[in-house]
């Protein structure tokens, strides 16, 4: 895999907002798509890790247009999305797509899945990029998150910011599960030794809503285990920017052994029940 020249971040905040204001672009016209499109009952079309990992017709189709679209619009960049990997491009700038989020929420008609886009600088590695633009627009009710590396977050135009720190014990947190057996088990027990110690567990289905729910309080923090850079990268950014620790355990930056997101403190509490846990490991 051959990857492109590493770019520099955006020197001009504008040129941010352009970033910002063609993920927005792109995921809308994706959402319409998945929305217009969507059967009376989606089929699964494949199947990835395990039987229960479906892709539908419309998580192709939505990841092709948004190909298309970025051809026209920025043919020099590179893409990687969560059906077809990585085309390498020139700029330094990566486009992370979820064609998707939800996948099986779509399949069922409950309404809490979305397209997540972002714009990332240096090399298409999550563990050495820069997520510099972000979107996340749920596609049934239509609510649209937006970020700029510095720029802020927003829902729908309008600023928004995490709750204040809660104790744990009255923290409401989100979190979700992998699509293999074995991480489940071992999700099922740190599960069990969590909800105990908080408000109440939510599992909306998306991690990219779970992340942006954080960023306008709707929960209080979230946690996952197994999460891919699509899931990750516009999401993080929108909680960032609203003032969310986004974090993995042990000093490591979130990603796919485990995300921890909320206010500072929460997050910081979360990290330290989740370590003890060993969470970031498949252990039964
Ligand atoms: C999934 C969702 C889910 C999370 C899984 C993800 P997909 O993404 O975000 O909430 O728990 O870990 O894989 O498969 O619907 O794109």
């Amino acid at each position: 895999m051959t990857s492109p020249a590493p770019g520099p971040l955006p020197a001009d905040p504008a040129d941010v907002d352009l970033l910002v204001d063609l993920a927005e672009h792109l995921a809308r016209e994706a959402g319409r798509l998945v929305l217009e499109g969507r059967p009376h009952r989606p089929d699964v079309a494949s199947t990835k890790s395990s039987p229960v990992d479906v892709v539908t017709q419309m998580d192709l189709a939505s990841e092709a247009l948004l190909r298309r679209l970025l051809a026209q619009e920025r043919p020099q960049d590179a893409i990687l999305g969560e059906e077809e990997g990585l085309l390498v491009g020139t700029s330094g700038v990566t486009w992370v797509l979820d064609p998707i989020d939800g996948t099986v929420n779509y399949l069922y008609g409950i309404p809490a899945y979305a397209v997540s886009v972002a714009a990332v600088v240096g090399e298409p590695d999550p563990a050495r990029w820069t997520v510099v633009a972000g979107c996340v627009h749920a596609v049934a009710d239509g609510r649209t998150w937006t970020a700029g590396l510095g720029r802020g977050a927003y829902l729908d135009g309008g600023r928004v910011a995490v709750n204040a720190a809660r104790p744990l014990a009255e923290s409401l947190v989100g979190t979700g599960f992998g699509y293999l057996s074995e991480r489940r088990r071992s999700q099922a027990r740190v599960l069990a030794e969590v909800l105990p110690q908080v408000r109440d567990i939510r599992r909306i289905g998306s991690a990219a809503m779970d992340l942006c729910t954080v960023a306008t309080g709707g929960l209080d923090a979230y946690y996952e285990r197994g999460l891919q850079p699509w899931d990750l990268a516009a999401a993080s950014l929108v909680a960032q920017e609203a003032g969310a620790s986004v974090v993995g355990l042990r000093g490591a930056p979130a990603g796919e052994s485990m995300a921890v997101a909320g206010p500072p403190a929460t997050a910081r509490a979360l990290v330290g029940i989740l370590e003890a846990l060993d969470a970031d490991t498949d252990r039964l």
